[in-house]
């Protein structure tokens, strides 16, 4: 299993000769199931072209605060990422990280982030030695950055010394580990645990083109999923969608909330059961078998309700621990209460789908935890793979209370 498939990397690339390097550690890292965004300053950008890294990166490569269509670029970067890896890094930028200063889109970014940040220095022997380096690495470890140290070598203009970028493996070892030490306290705190999760928008067919559908992208669903993997869970994802997922995770792919119900029920008994799915309420109540002709008249389709997979469970045995979500646009809380109860669910996770930058195909989400012991957990806007993390902590801590 890839430490970094469904995990977002900004890959920020400051400018010494070693940004060539950084190209293929971009590479490895697409490769790895990893969605990179390459971050360049304007130096980094002298040493090696952007369009070298849009190529071969998840997104094309952003470079400056200010000529993005989004207006505050650092911010959206900094919150969606689950690991900042700044390879390579220069004096200039390690200077600017410690002393907190943010001149441009990388130095930004790296400020706006609560996520895991490594940082890879490299530069000449005397910058390399020099206290005022030394002593900024010293803070950023200190405040909990991972720093890969330089390897002795030749270094630019045919000098040999300390300051060379380290090799790409003990880079990307410590990528992984930083995107792991996110579970530290819960690393393996799942393990043996077989864990149900559904992800995506169900697709109710009106005749053998056309669908009843919604906006759920499953990102929300996968980065449980992926991270139940990672904490050691035996995890089954039956999912209306395809993305990129740890090989470890047995994917059943489904379409309609009928086989959805069926893939779910055949896998019981579960330990846990995460009902992230966005599944239709209703369904055409008689799919055409034939495309249905345009007449240019009004058409009434009837629809009728679907099972509720999430009640039947919540009523029933096998589920174990039973987490239902709700989408919701006014009335959050209230409405996501009465949920918790008539779903006989354990944990609801709510969240307000109006809100910006939150719930259907975004990358991040902002969410509240309600529990059936009235406890009420809210989790602030962070990446689908950080709401994950909250969601199964509460899970472990209600398994634990049983
Ligand atoms: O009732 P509502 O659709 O708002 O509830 C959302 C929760 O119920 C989600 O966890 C969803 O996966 C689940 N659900 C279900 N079966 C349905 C509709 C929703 O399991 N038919």
């Amino acid at each position: 299993m890839s430490p970094f498939a469904g995990s977002r990397i900004v890959l920020a690339v400051s400018g010494g000769i070693a940004a060539y390097k950084a190209v293929e550690i971009c590479r490895r890292l697409v490769d790895a199931g990893a969605h990179v965004v390459p971050v360049l300053t304007a130096a980094a950008q002298r040493f090696v072209g952007e369009v070298t890294f849009s190529a071969l990166a998840s997104e094309r490569a952003r470079l400056s605060l200010f000529d993005d269509d989004d207006p505050i670029p650092h911010v959206t970067l900094g919150r969606q990422a689950d690991l900042i890896l700044v390879c390579p890094a220069t004096a200039r930028v390690i200077g600017a990280y410690a002393a907190g200063l943010a001149d441009d889109l990388l130095s930004a970014t790296l400020l706006a982030t609560r996520a895991r940040v490594v940082v890879c220095p490299a530069m000449h022997t005397e910058m390399w030695e020099h206290p005022a380096t030394q002593d900024n690495l010293r803070l950023l470890a200190g405040r909990g950055v991972i720093v890969v140290p330089p390897e002795e070598g030749r270094l630019a203009g045919g000098d040999e010394g300390a300051g060379r970028l380290a090799a790409p493996e003990p880079i990307l070892a410590a990528a992984a580990d930083a995107l792991a030490i996110g579970d530290a306290a819960s690393s393996g705190d799942m393990t043996g645990l077989r864990v149900l999760v559904t992800a995506g928008g169900t697709r109710e067919p009106i005749d053998p083109v056309r669908f009843v559908g919604n906006r759920s992208s499953g990102k929300q669903g996968y980065a449980v999923a992926t991270e139940a993997a990672v904490r050691g869970a035996k995890v089954t994802l039956v999912a209306t969608v395809q993305r990129p997922l740890p090989a470890s995770v047995d994917l059943v792919l489904v379409e309609t909330a009928e086989e959805m119900r069926t893939a779910v029920v055949d896998r019981l008994p579960a330990d846990v059961v995460i009902m992230a799915a966005a599944v239709a309420d209703y369904r055409p109540a008689a799919p055409a078998a034939e495309k249905i002709k345009k007449t240019g008249e009004a058409r009434t389709i009837t629809l009728e309700p679907t099972p509720d997979i999430l009640a039947a469970l919540g009523r029933g045995t096998g589920a174990g621990i039973l987490v239902g979500f709700a989408a919701e646009t006014s009335d959050v809380l209230a409405n996501a209460r009465v949920k918790l109860h008539a779903k006989g669910a354990d944990l609801i996770v709510v969240n307000d789908v109006s809100a910006p930058r939150a719930g259907f195909d975004h990358d991040t989400n902002e969410v509240a935890l309600l529990d059936s012991a009235g406890g009420c957990t809210t989790v602030p806007l962070a990446s689908k793979r950080h709401v994950a993390r909250a969601i199964l902590d509460r899970v472990v801590a209600l398994r634990a209370a049983r």
